[in-house]
């Protein structure tokens, strides 16, 4: 078995906390070195019966890489000195860095779990990749414009790393399984995809799309809010020659796929339901089926997005479900979808010329 070297930047909620201790609502900046962490289980273990019923995986990205035999998790780099300090009493690792880049450098990890903020996510994810990274993770959201979101996708595809994006909903396992329904006819030929938004921070739709929409068309959005973000609020379609139209429509589920012979639903509360078209006495009629296992389950944390990439450099993924490549579609869509908006309803055309455009998002990401 190979085995990777493997290095987390940014140890915040999704880089180390999260499964030492609960969320607190403390308000900081985002470039303070020393952020509100509070009192820490430092020598946690995980155990079957604490999540009865779920799966009791992790959710963090230094817990989900110590964990994986395939990966020796060796340094990490945060800036605040506090959360490098249970970094190391936590997994015994001494190789921390107050310098992303230092550690880079230095340490020359295979994978790199980018957990900090989105400002220096697109710069970081490129210096990994330069330092020779054969595989990323980063958090959502990806980035704040699209040309850094095209930089990351780039660098990525031009060294052959594969770039998961977000440890989201997509990334379970029971996504796979319903491409491999839709691959496999099991709804006959998808006719449209529907979801409540475009949220490139949570696009289960773009799983399903692969190309990228030629027109979009958007209506109602909010203005800014006042946490900071001016994601895409309102409802509209995207256009795709050849392939299905994607709805964004409010009361929508986490997606719907529609089929010429049967429909798939994915809710977070309640995960996947089938429909298929079943012969019956006098012609077809399409009932609830089973869903195939496995069905959609929490926490899944970024186990599964270090699953997919793990994947991809054994040869078995071509793609992570959640790759930097599908959620910069959805990205371009949802700022399409606001330029529309704005210009009330009007068609905007794919792909944007100004590559400077992006999204603001809330004041903690
Ligand atoms: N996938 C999910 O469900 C999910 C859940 C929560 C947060 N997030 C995302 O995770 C990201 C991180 O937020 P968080 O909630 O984990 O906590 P956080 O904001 O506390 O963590 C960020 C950490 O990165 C460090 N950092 C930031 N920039 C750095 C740099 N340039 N060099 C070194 N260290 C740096 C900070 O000091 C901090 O410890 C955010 O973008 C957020 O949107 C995703």
């Amino acid at each position: 078995m190979e085995t990777y070297r493997a290095a987390v930047i940014g140890l915040g909620w999704m880089g180390l906390l999260y499964d030492l201790a609960k969320r607190v609502p403390d308000r900081f900046e985002i470039g303070d070195v020393d952020r509100p962490t509070p009192s820490l289980d430092l020598h946690r273990r995980f155990h079957h019966h604490d999540h009865p019923g779920e799966e009791g995986n992790p959710t963090s990205y230094s817990e989900a890489l110590s964990a994986r035999p395939e990966t020796e998790l060796i340094a990490a780099a945060d800036r605040d000195p506090r959360r490098l300090k249970a970094f190391t009493e936590r997994y015994g690792i001494q190789k921390v860095y107050a310098s992303a880049e230092e550690m880079l450098r230095t340490e020359r990890p295979d994978i790199v779990a980018v957990c900090t903020n989105t400002a220096t996510r697109a710069d970081l994810t490129c210096l990994a990749v330069e330092c020779g990274a054969r595989a990323i993770v980063t958090e959502k959201p990806m980035a704040h414009t699209l040309a850094e979101a095209d930089r990351m996708v780039e660098a990525c595809r031009d060294a052959g790393v594969p770039l998961s994006c977000g440890c989201i909903s997509t990334t379970h396992p029971s996504f796979a399984r319903a491409k491999e329904i839709v691959d496999a006819d099991g709804i006959g030929e998808m006719l449209s995809i529907e979801a409540s938004g475009p949220g490139a921070q949570h696009q289960n739709w773009a799983y399903f799309l692969d190309r990228l929409p030629s027109w979009v068309v958007g209506v109602s959005d909010e203005p800014r809010r006042e946490s900071g973000s001016d994601e895409f609020t309102g409802q509209g379609l995207a256009w795709s020659e050849n392939g299905p139209v994607t709805h964004f429509r409010k009361g929508a589920p986490g997606v719907r796929l529609s089929g010429s012979k049967g429909e798939m639903t994915f809710e977070f509360g309640t995960g996947w339901r089938l429909r298929q078209e079943v012969e019956i006495a006098d012609g077809a009629a399409v009932v609830d089926v089973p869903w195939p296992k496995p069905q959609f389950n929490v926490p899944y944390g970024a186990v599964y997005t270090l699953d997919d990439v793990l994947k991809c450099l054994a040869g078995e993924l071509d793609e992570p479900k959640n790759s930097g490549r599908r959620v910069a579609i959805a990205l371009e869509v949802e700022v399409s979808l606001k330029l529309s908006a704005t210009a009330g309803g009007q068609r905007v055309d794919l792909p944007l010329k100004d590559l400077d455009l992006g999204l603001n998002y809330d004041w903690f990401r």
